[in-house]
């Protein structure tokens, strides 16, 4: 379970993200769409406080943290809840595809070397990279290389995994692999999942809620039936209208 109260965030003068409530069960797979610029990036990386938000309580799995009064040592229990699979993928480029997932497990997480690379291999299998578990990220492709992004952030076995328009740097032919090994891990691992996204088809078709971000704000929610058919809001609307 994430829970997520009166979020805040801003960068000097720029407010960012004005009091975000949010949250999800287990195994809730929530969709976040809305227009670039808006803080969908900046809340996924303040729930894992790779950007410090100023104020709010963030809970997952019965950990909380209050921003305004957290210390380091609650901030690093609190991110190991949740990953990142990021836009860039945000690899290692002097590290093989295996040492690059299990990096988080050994560094991070403090597993043994051999358990981590028990589980390195059995995530590179799911994500189908089993033949390129020795070959560096310059030797692989954009798809590749966020196959890679998304076995380490299962590897650590996340309560929350966080997707940041994880297909949007793809080109296009490689964009339906990504969004297929993504369907496929919401479906067998129930992990609670926060996706950013701008395929829309996939996000009807994926998530149990969709929340439309506008101006640093949740402006609309609702199950993907509803957001999509019969959208309420105007900004919604228009934003869906200028995507046909
Ligand atoms: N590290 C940063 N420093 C300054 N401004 C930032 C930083 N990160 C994001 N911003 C600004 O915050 C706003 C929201 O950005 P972002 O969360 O990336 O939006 P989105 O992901 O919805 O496109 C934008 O105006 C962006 O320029
Ligand atoms: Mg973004």
């Amino acid at each position: 379970m994430i829970k997520i109260r009166n979020l805040h965030k801003s960068f000097g003068a720029l407010q960012v993200l004005k009091g975000i409530d949010f949250t999800a069960s287990e195994g809730e797979v929530v969709a976040v769409i809305g227009p670039s610029g808006m803080g969908k990036s900046t809340f996924l990386r303040c729930i894992n406080f790779i950007e410090k938000p100023e104020k709010g309580i963030l809970e997952i799995d019965g950990i909380e943290v209050d921003a305004q009064t957290c210390k380091e040592k609650e901030i690093r229990n609190f991110r190991m809840k949740a990953s990142m699979v990021f836009q860039n993928y945000n690899v290692f480029k002097n590290k093989t595809v295996l040492q690059n997932v299990m990096l988080p497990m050994t560094a991070v997480q403090k597993i043994d070397k051999q358990t981590a690379q028990t589980n390195a291999l059995e995530y590179i299998r799911q994500v189908g990279l089993t033949d390129k578990i020795d070959a560096y990220p310059s030797r692989l492709s954009g798809g590749q290389q966020q196959r890679v992004g998304i076995a380490r952030a299962m590897a650590v076995n996340p309560k929350v995994m966080l997707f940041d328009e994880p297909t949007s740097s793809l080109d296009p032919e490689l964009v339906t692999g990504i969004l297929e090994i993504i369907r496929r891990l919401a479906k067998e691992h129930k992990r609670t999942m926060l996706i950013v996204t701008h395929e829309m088809r996939f996000a009807q078709e994926i998530a149990d809620r969709v929340l439309f971000m506008d101006n640093g704000m949740i402006l609309e929610e609702g199950t993907p039936e509803n957001m999509f058919i019969n959208p309420q809001n105007e900004r919604m609307k228009r934003f869906l209208d200028q995507l046909k």
